[in-house]
This record gives structure tokens, C-alpha cells and sequence, in this order.
């Protein structure tokens, strides 16, 4: 897609929001980490124009939206939370649209803090993306704003905000692209929506993040990782002392001890029932919310047929159970049995919180309990970065312009993340042309596994296959490619919340 022109930005001031010290704790001298305890990303402030307004063309259909973010109370089913949420619902309300209608979407922020709405995985013009201080200045409180965009790709998305940790409260929901020219060979469609949930537990995410970091009470939501000790294993490296490394394949897999797991913004002990018949083909499509939790998903007694991964068409593969990572997406057909069935989301690396539950219905039959297991979940779990593109999805084959490096570093203790070699705000951006077929030589560094997400641009693993976020397990890496034909500055980093907010992210910008 074309961006609309757009002024040049002037040169804004950079404001540090968060203290910045000097740690040797990674070994490496250059390595220069910040302390995390303040909250948000370096905000470039006052140096954005107001996004541009645009005008529908002959035919263009515009969906128009509201969305009030403010403080309310949710019920997760029978239990009661004070939380941050859209429309005073979890998730938050549906918006949906066709490729290539004009969305105009408006956030009304009733927060006591500043806020954005980023649109995850649309390949929108840069001013629209939501990034504060990176493509718009902070919606302040009792402000609103006005995000214009047409979606070019069909798919599964949600939409979440993109300050500080309001993520990991009920700031998100939701956004489906329909195909205009997809024959919709389905009978009913399931949109699943997985989450983490601590607060109004008790904690708050920003506390959470406090313990993390050691700036609050050191019993606040934070996993116990053993107490061990950082190592001198050179840039980036995170040395846990021998500790067992967690669930196979992602090693060690979050950091936060949530007390529940949501599905649809329901406890398992409340679940969520979708009614269909027997015999109908159901696309569940299946988005991942959560900040800091990666899913193994399962439908008992079902097979899952999977057609797509982040929005883009897959050769189809049948599996007994699949992982989603933070901010990935998958779609998947089933041909649903008769009866009460449990739909399972299995936290992986989450020792307490239970589970997340769901229940597709299509007959008589009692309601799976809370805990249920599915046997689905005993065998292999499918990664999805081991599909394949369907033709439709694959990009061109050209020779690469330019190639790049990210590498994600870090440790537990203390809390740091980073990408080559610092945290956001003190890295440097990747510099990249329009015009250029990009080359990014991602690296995990770490002994954890993060989810990588970039923005604006969904980029083709080696196999081709099509992601704007892909599970990186510890000391894996991925070359990334992409066409630079979205000129802006856009955000890359992890998708744990937790990590992206304590620096785990950089930019990558076009040259002008
Ligand atoms: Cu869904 Cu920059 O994130
Ligand atoms: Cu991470």
C-alpha cells in the first residue's frame, strides 16, 4: 500500500522517562541497560502533526467506531475485577471490517493516564499505527482521537494499546478483516481470545512489573526463577545458573504468576459456550491477548484443520494441538462432533492459574470442568513457524537489498531487555530504504523465548510462510524478509509485554 504523504517530522526533543543506569551484569562493557521502574517507553513529545484525515474514495465503505477507554469493573464469571478496558467489556468490542474499507476509528481516553490504540499485524500507513513518541504524540486523558487507515490484508487481528502495560489490563480486543473474494467454506465462525489476567487481583501490572524489576514488594505476580545468579556469558547472553530451563520447546516462558487465565474474558469455572451443530465446519480463528503467556490449545476429541497464521493463508495442516505465542494469531476449521467439548488453553510454563476453558456445544453433554484435560494436549503441540505459505501468501522472489541485525538479549536478574545491545530509546534503529527487499537476521540470545513482532510490514520466514509475529525460542534465530514499501518509523520488539515495556524493543526506520 501507498502511505499518504505526510510532513516531514521535526526534530523532536527526547524526554528519558525512566532512570538509566550502568550494569555490568551482562558482561559486556558497551551493554548499557536501564532500570526499569518508571514506566513507558521514551516519549518524543509534541513532535507529531495530527494524523492525516482521509477521504473515502467512490465506493470506499468506511466503518466508524468509538472506542472509551476508562476505568470499570469486569465480571470474568463470578468473580469481579476493577480493570482498564474498551467499552466496559473484556475483551473489548468487536470491530470488523473488509479489506480495503476505510476504518475511522475514534479512542476516547477516560483514563487517568495517557493512552494509544495500535492495530496489530495491519499494514496501515505509519501515522495510524499508534506507537507514542515513535508515529503519535500520547492521546492525553479526557482526549480523543481519530485513527484512520484502510486494512489491505484480510485476516485475524486484535488491536491493543500501546502504552506502558495497559496491555496486560483489559485494554484490547478483537479485529477481523474479511476476504472480500474468500468463498467462506465454513458454516459458523468462533473468535477465541486468550488472556492472562492479574488485575484487580490484588495487583496491578505496573506492580507486577515493579517486583520484576525490584523497585516494589518482591512478592507481587513475579515467577519464581530460582535465585540465580547472572553470569559472564558475553552481550546479551542470560545465563541461568543450571536451572532446569522449563516446558520443551520454549524453554523458560514467561515471567509473571497469574491467578487466572481467560478465554473470551471468562474463568474456566464460567466458561464461554459456542453452540453449533453437529456436522458444521466451524473457523475458530484464535488470537493471543496475553502479555506475558504462551498457549498449547487443544479441542477434545477434535482434529484442527489450520488455514492461517497471522491473517495470511497456509497450506492447510491437521493437528491434534498448536502453540500460540503473545500477539500471534491462527485460524483453524473443524468439523465439530456431537456433543459438549472442551476447547483448552493450556498455559505453557505457568505452574499455578489453572488453565483457560471454552466449551463448544453441539449437543447434550455436561460442561467440561474447570481443570479438564484433553488428551489432545499429551502429544505434539504444533509450532506454527514450521508451516508452510499457501501460494497466495508467499512473496515474490527477488534478491535482498540489505540485511540487518536484531538480536534479543537479556536477563532476569536484574530485569533487563534489550536489542542489540540496549534498551530502547539508548539502541539504534535499523535503517532500511524504500524500495528494499530487507533482510532481518533475528536472534534469540536469551534462555527465554520471546515473541517478535514488527510493525507495518509482515514479513516472510525462509519457508515463505507470511508473520508479523513469530515465536522465537531460546538461541533460535530466523532470517526475516520483507519489501520496504511502507515508508515510516515502526516499532519492533517483543511481544511479552513485560519485556517490551523493560526495553525489549527497537525501531526500524526509512531512510528519506
Ligand atoms: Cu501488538 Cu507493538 O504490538
Ligand atoms: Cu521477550
Amino acid at each position: 500500500m501507498t502511505p499518504p504523504p505526510r510532513s516531514r517530522r521535526t526534530a523532536p526533543v527526547k524526554t528519558f522517562s525512566r532512570r538509566t543506569v550502568f550494569s555490568g551484569g551482562l558482561g559486556a562493557a558497551a551493554l548499557t541497560l536501564a532500570a526499569c521502574g518508571d514506566r513507558a517507553a521514551p516519549t518524543e513529545v509534541g513532535g507529531f502533526a495530527p494524523p492525516p484525515a482521509l477521504t473515502p474514495k467512490a465506493g470506499q465503505n468506511v466503518v466508524t467506531q468509538t472506542l472509551a477507554a476508562a476505568p470499570t469493573t469486569v465480571d470474568l464469571g463470578g468473580k469481579t475485577v476493577s480493570t482498564w478496558a474498551y467499552g466496559e467489556t473484556l475483551p473489548g468490542p468487536l470491530i470488523r471490517a473488509t479489506a480495503g474499507d476505510l476504518l475511522r476509528i475514534t479512542l476516547e481516553n477516560r483514563l487517568p493516564e495517557t493512552s494509544t490504540i495500535h492495530w496489530h499485524g495491519i499494514r496501515l500507513h505509519n501515522a495510524a499505527d499508534g506507537v507514542p513518541g515513535m508515529t503519535q504524540d500520547p492521546v492525553e486523558p479526557d482526549t480523543s482521537y481519530t485513527y484512520e487507515f484502510v486494512a489491505p490484508d484480510p485476516g485475524t487481528y486484535f488491536l491493543h494499546s500501546h502504552v506502558g502495560l495497559q496491555l496486560d489490563r483489559g485494554l484490547y480486543a478483537p479485529l477481523i478483516i474479511d476476504d472480500p473474494d474468500e468463498p467462506g467454506d465454513y458454516d459458523a465462525e468462533w473468535i477465541v481470545t486468550l488472556d492472562d489476567w492479574i488485575d484487580g487481583t490484588g495487583q496491578t501490572p505496573d506492580e507486577v512489573l515493579a517486583a520484576l524489576t525490584g523497585a516494589g514488594p518482591s512478592d507481587a505476580g513475579g515467577m519464581d526463577h530460582g535465585d540465580m545468579p547472572m553470569g559472564d556469558d558475553g552481550p546479551g547472553g542470560m545465563d541461568h545458573g543450571g536451572m532446569p530451563m522449563g516446558d520443551e520447546p520454549w524453554g523458560d516462558a514467561g515471567d509473571v504468576a497469574y491467578p487466572h487465565f481467560l478465554v473470551n474474558g471468562r474463568v474456566p469455572e464460567a466458561p464461554e459456550i459456542f453452540e453449533a451443530k453437529p456436522g458444521q465446519r466451524v473457523r475458530i480463528r484464535l488470537i493471543n491477548a496475553s502479555a506475558d503467556t504462551i498457549f498449547a490449545l487443544a479441542l477434545g476429541d477434535h482434529d484442527l484443520s489450520v488455514t492461517h497464521s497471522d491473517g495470511f493463508p497456509v497450506e492447510p495442516v491437521t493437528a491434534k494441538a498448536l502453540y500460540l505465542g503473545m500477539g500471534e494469531r491462527y485460524d483453524m476449521v473443524v468439523t465439530v462432533k456431537d456433543g459438549m467439548f472442551p476447547l483448552v488453553a493450556r498455559p505453557v510454563g505457568k505452574p499455578s492459574g489453572g488453565q483457560g476453558l471454552a466449551v463448544l456445544k453441539t449437543g447434550a453433554g455436561e460442561v467440561p470442568a474447570p481443570d479438564v484435560q484433553v488428551r489432545e494436549l499429551d502429544g505434539e503441540v504444533l509450532i506454527g513457524s514450521i508451516l508452510e505459505p499457501a501460494e497466495a501468501s508467499r512473496l515474490e522472489d527477488r534478491a535482498v537489498d540489505t540485511e540487518l541485525e536484531l538480536a534479543f538479549q537479556g536477563s532476569m536478574q536484574p530485569y533487563q531487555w534489550a536489542i542489540n545491545g540496549a534498551p530502547y530509546g539508548q539502541n539504534t534503529p535499523l535503517s532500511i530504504r524504500k524500495g528494499q527487499r530487507v533482510r532481518i537476521i533475528a536472534t534469540n540470545q536469551t534462555m527465554m523465548s520471546h515473541p517478535l513482532h514488527i510493525h507495518g510490514h509482515t514479513f516472510a520466514l525462509p519457508s515463505g510462510l507470511r508473520k508479523d509475529t513469530v515465536m522465537m525460542a531460546p538461541m533460535e534465530s530466523f532470517a526475516l524478509d520483507f519489501d520496504a514499501d511502507n515508508p515510516g518509523r515502526w516499532a519492533a520488539h517483543c511481544h511479552n509485554a513485560y519485556h517490551q515495556e523493560a526495553g525489549m524493543m527497537t525501531e526500524i526506520d526509512y531512510e528519506s
